[in-house]
């Protein structure tokens, strides 16, 4: 295998895919360089798990080019799919077996996995290792996707939605996870519903909406762009409270500091979110 510095590890042109009359991916482009962490984030039905699924190529597509590790995934070889991790979204292990037969028993599938131990420990199922899996909980039957995602020692590790049903110990111990893998050099894209996900793991990130790219760049970019619109509060001498949007806030404190010669009752500056910068973007500013 040759690897290109600069080549990207998942190259997406005009991708589409349709369900009879549903358009689930209208014409994605994505670049994933290598080593980079790279979030796709976007409402229910907005196309992630279609996408994730085509890039593993377990789907097929209706149109687009398609390149991942410099393969085509619809003609992906077994050596291929080997250097690929994914952990789906709706993920069932056989409940029969523990923790670390599984972890054991899927480690066996790759030329090259990692130590089934450390993996049952990077995912924090020491203690529940001789368990069957039908007796772990929702988020630990989580984890354990995870390991399974990561036993291979992927070049490219695909999460869809990896953190749901994990309370929030969980979630950081995942975080520190993936940064660890991205540290050694794993290439990672990952779907999330978390904002704040996306913002502590994502070098860049994506938004899709309705099939298509609504947004990209990193994710302080992306509230750059969309976000400078402040909002100042404040409450007048009469007790009614006022609110006004605006791209000067320096201005309209200044200019209320001379009107009220002191303190501003109720004085409040706040900038947008990334999550309102999101619904706005998915057209969901009015679920807030
Ligand atoms: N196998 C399928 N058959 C028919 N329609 C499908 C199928 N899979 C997905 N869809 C439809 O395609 C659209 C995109 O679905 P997809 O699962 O890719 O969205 P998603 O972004 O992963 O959503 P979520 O956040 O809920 O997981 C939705 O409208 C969905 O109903
Ligand atoms: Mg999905």
């Amino acid at each position: 295998m040759t690897t290109h510095a600069n080549e990207l590890a998942v190259d997406v042109r005009g991708l589409r895919k349709q369900y009879g009359d549903v358009t689930a991916v209208d014409g994605i482009d994505l670049g994933i360089r290598r080593g980079e962490v790279f979030g796709l984030l976007g409402p229910n039905g907005a196309g992630k798990s279609t996408t994730v699924e085509i890039l593993q190529g377990n789907r097929t597509r209706d149109a687009g080019e398609v390149s991942v590790l410099g393969s085509d995934p619809a003609s992906g070889t077994r050596a291929w799919r080997s250097r690929v991790g994914i952990v789906w979204q709706d993920e069932s292990a056989p409940a029969e077996l523990t923790v670390r037969e599984t972890v054991r028993h899927f480690a066996r599938y790759y030329p090259r996995p990692r130590d089934p131990e450390e993996v049952i420990g990077l995912v924090g199922l020491e203690a529940k290792a001789g368990s069957r899996i039908k007796s772990l909980s929702g988020g630990q039957r989580r984890r354990l996707d995870v390991a399974l995602g990561v036993i291979g020692d992927p070049e490219l590790l695909l999460l869809d939605e990896p953190t749901t049903g994990f309370d929030p110990a969980a979630r950081r111990q995942f975080w520190d996870l993936i940064r660890l893998l991205s540290e050694e050099g794993t290439t990672i894209l990952l779907t999330t519903h978390y904002l704040e996900e996306a913002e502590a793991l994502a070098d860049r990130l994506a938004v899709v909406a309705q099939g298509q790219v609504v947004a990209e760049g990193e994710p302080a970019a992306l509230r750059g762009r969309y976000g400078t619109e402040a909002t100042v509060e404040w409450t007048e001498p009469d007790g009614v409270p006022r609110t006004e949007r605006t791209d000067t806030p320096t201005r309209t404190v200044a200019e209320l500091m001379h009107r009220f010669d002191g303190e501003i009752p109720g004085l409040k500056v706040t900038r947008p979110t990334l999550e309102d910068v999101y619904l706005r973007l998915t057209g969901q500013e009015d679920a807030r």
